[in-house]
């Protein structure tokens, strides 16, 4: 076996364990092994990397091996730093800024690709084709880090004529494709990257507010699909195969988002998204009239009677990091014979399974947390409802009011239920921005005060 067959064979274990660790990442029980599986088959990866580079470099080997060396340091040091410094709260913004490394590096490696390798048609096109995927994602992913880190404002930016502007710079970029495919000059490579850059940048900057958690996806999806360009360019098949992988399931994560959110997927992937006109926050303005507070010892009188319970978490819930007491209420809810469960709609919090991981994170037992699906028509017989630090996941004005921002996005019915108690810290609106008529309903009490706080205060009382 030459050495060349020996990476190859490599490369294509962890093309397998890549797969596994996607198939383990689906369900919570398996999701450990997932990880493990990605995470020796990235090591694996790079092992096979580092020897095909030594056998391919014209430097000497311990020169090589000191590059890559000090590289890996470096990103291994600052790597570890972040994954254990940030907040669960912050993880989309990280992953954002990671998928703008993707796009930096796909560029990157397009100029050195385009420089080092002989201009045959089709390595033109990929190059191309790489630089462009890989600038869209670049700048797509810092302006989606700066809005999810609340850094720029999460506004949608509508500029006149935005599609058209859009659908411009890729008319442009084909001509310059046609001029590049002729020429095979650094012009029309640099004027598609500036346009591509500008073009991330513009796509992003259009989609505003509750629409964010699908960007992310999406970027990951671009990100996919900019790291296998690069595959193609370095002739690389491990990249292609994980980059086809990652494009793939951002996709596909992105489309279950946009129905979880009731909006249409071709919207987002050009773009544009989250701007319906007319949408007015009409209920914002509207007087909902008087909402009813409700004490620690109240809730806890309310929840020895009942005998149905469904606790709906949202991001407050995550801020509050309350998932402990959380989990110490419902198992002596439980331990006092009273039914409890958890409803978990698919965009609580900040990024999707966001509310999974914490309640796993607790150790609340996996058969009681259950989807919007297959919870929604059980808060009709259900005796209390506790929303614990959500607010647009359970906004009834998404399906009473169609001008509502929100309009169409399937909601948890929480007012269903005989009695809701919100659990939040004032009267302020979510991630969406619009006021909660569920705040308002004769059978909602507030809970006021910071989630950990006041469950545990319950606790007491109980
Ligand atoms: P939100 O609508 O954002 O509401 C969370 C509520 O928690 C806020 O109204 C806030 O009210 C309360 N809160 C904040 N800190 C708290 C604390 N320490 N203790 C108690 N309450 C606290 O959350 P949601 O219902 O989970 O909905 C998620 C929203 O985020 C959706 O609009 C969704 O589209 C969007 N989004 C989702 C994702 C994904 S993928 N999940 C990603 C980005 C955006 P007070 O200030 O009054 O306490």
């Amino acid at each position: 076996m030459t050495l060349v067959q020996l990476v190859q064979a490599i490369y294509l274990i962890s093309a397998v364990l890549f797969i596994l660790s996607l198939a383990g990442l689906s369900q919570q029980t398996s999701a450990r092994r997932g990880s493990i599986a990605g995470m020796i088959g990235m090591a694996l990866a790079l092992i096979a990397t580092v020897i095909l580079s030594l056998s391919e470099s014209e430097r000497t080997p311990i020169v090589t091996l000191l590059l890559i060396a000090m590289a890996l340091g470096i990103g291994a040091i600052v790597g570890t730093w972040r994954a254990r410094t940030i907040e669960m709260t912050q993880m989309p913004e990280m992953i954002a800024m990671l998928h703008s490394f993707v796009g930096i590096a796909a560029v990157l490696v397009g100029f050195n690709s385009f420089i080092t390798e002989p201009p045959a048609t089709v390595h033109l096109i990929e190059v191309f084709l790489g630089i462009l995927i890989g600038a869209v994602t670049f700048t797509g992913s810092i302006i989606a880090y700066l809005k999810l880190s609340a850094k720029i404002s999460s506004k949608p930016l509508t500029l006149p004529g935005r599609n058209w502007l859009n659908l411009g710079a890729l008319v442009v970029s084909a001509l310059l494709l046609v001029w590049f495919l002729i020429s095979a000059s650094f012009i029309p490579l640099v004027l598609m990257t500036v346009i591509a850059l500008a073009l991330g940048l513009h796509l992003v900057a259009a989609i505003g507010g509750g629409d964010m958690p699908v960007v992310v996806s999406m970027l990951n999806s671009y990100s996919g699909w900019a790291a296998a360009a690069a595959g193609f360019m370095l002739g690389n098949n491990l990249l292609i195969v994980t980059g086809a992988l990652v494009g793939a399931s951002g996709a596909i994560l992105s489309y279950i988002m946009c129905k979880a959110m009731n909006r249409s997927f071709m919207s987002v992937i050009l773009g544009g998204f989250g701007q319906e006109s007319g949408a007015v926050a009409s209920s914002e303005a509207a007087d909902m009239g008087e909402y009813h507070e409700i004490l620690a010892p109240e809730v806890a009188e309310l929840l020895k009677e009942a005998k149905s319970i469904i606790i709906a978490p949202g991001y407050g819930m995550a801020v509050a990091k309350a998932q402990y007491s959380v989990a110490d209420l419902v198992s002596k809810l439980r331990a006092d014979g009273k039914e409890v469960r958890f409803a978990v709609h698919p965009v609580a919090g900040r990024l999707p399974g966001h509310m999974n991981v914490l309640l796993a994170e607790a150790k609340v037992p996996y058969d009681i947390v259950l989807e919007l699906d297959e919870i929604n028509a059980d808060f009709a017989k259900t005796d209390v409802v506790i929303v614990i630090g959500a607010n647009d996941t359970v906004n009834p004005a998404a399906e009473d009011d169609p001008n509502s921002p929100i309009a169409g996005m399937p909601v948890l019915k929480v007012w269903e239920a005989k009695r809701v108690i919100v659990n939040k810290r004032s009267m302020a609106s979510g991630y969406a921005g619009v006021q909660n008529p569920l705040f308002f309903k004769d059978n909602t009490s507030m809970l006021f005060g910071d989630s950990k706080e006041a469950i545990d205060k319950v606790i007491a009382a109980l």
